[in-house]
């Protein structure tokens, strides 16, 4: 499948590495090219540049939004949440309309330093942003709630009994990406939270997430719903 991930950190270089190896056509959006290829200062957080690190993937297409949005069937919103409506503006609403959007980002404000505060929340969340925004596109929040690593191999944990969501307005759009988390990455425990309005409890569950974090010493760890 052909299938464009916006955004070159963590999450974009889990994910595009991850669906490569598993043979799919890769294309991943940045805001520059040339300067996206030209930096190779390594992340704070210890991951390469995606320079260096696209050398070791060479199946990995680089584009600009526009041309990674043209690219891809299946759509993955994974730049930081403060930017995410400025990367889709510069994808063009054009190659968005009628696709299955998998949004991924959170709304971390580091502005006033660590902790992070929420850049929109209660009322409100990206994911129902982007929604407003693109009302053609079939936005499916999800893999929020997890680290980078644990997003493309949930197996890591516990033998993968733990739990992700997704909300979305599109029931069919909500079950193909349920279908591609599953087959793709293995998940197995998917709860459907509901309409797009419930990607704001996945996004508020960041600051807890964070403290979990602090807690334990690791971003891989995950939850699970018991009843
Ligand atoms: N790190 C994790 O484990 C994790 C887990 C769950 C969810 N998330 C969420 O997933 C998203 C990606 O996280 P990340 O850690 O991989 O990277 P990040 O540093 O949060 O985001 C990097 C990407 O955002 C793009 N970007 C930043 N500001 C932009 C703007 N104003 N306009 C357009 N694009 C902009 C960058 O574009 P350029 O390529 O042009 O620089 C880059 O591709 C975030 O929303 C994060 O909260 C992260």
């Amino acid at each position: 499948m052909k299938i464009a991930i916006f955004g070159t950190g963590m999450v974009g270089q889990a994910l595009s590495g991850k669906l490569a190896e598993l043979g799919h056509d890769v294309m991943v959006g940045t805001r520059d090219v040339d300067q996206t290829l030209a930096n190779t200062t390594p992340h704070p957080y210890g991951f390469p540049a995606f320079s260096v690190w696209v050398k070791e993937h060479p199946a990995i297409k680089l584009g600009t939004y526009a041309a990674a949005a043209q690219h891809g069937e299946v759509l993955i919103n994974a730049t930081n949440g403060n930017g995410s409506l400025h990367a889709l503006q510069l994808a063009g609403e054009a190659n968005l309309n009628g696709k299955v959007l998998i949004d991924v980002s959170n709304p971390l404000d580091f502005s006033q330093g660590n902790p992070p505060l929420l850049s929109v929340a209660n009322d409100d969340s990206i994911g129902e942003q982007i929604q407003r925004a693109y009302p053609q596109v079939k936005v499916v929040k999800t893999l929020n709630t997890v680290t980078a690593s644990l997003m493309v191999d949930p197996q890591q944990l516990a033998g993968g009994d733990h739990h992700l969501f997704v909300s979305g307005n599109d029931a069919a759009a909500k079950a193909q990406v349920v279908a591609f988390l599953k087959d793709e990455f293995s998940w197995k425990e998917i709860v459907d939270l509901g309409d797009i309005t419930t990607a704001r409890g996945a996004e508020m569950y960041l600051p807890l997430w964070l403290r979990l974090w602090g807690a334990l010493g690791t971003g891989v760890f995950n939850v699970k719903v018991v009843q």
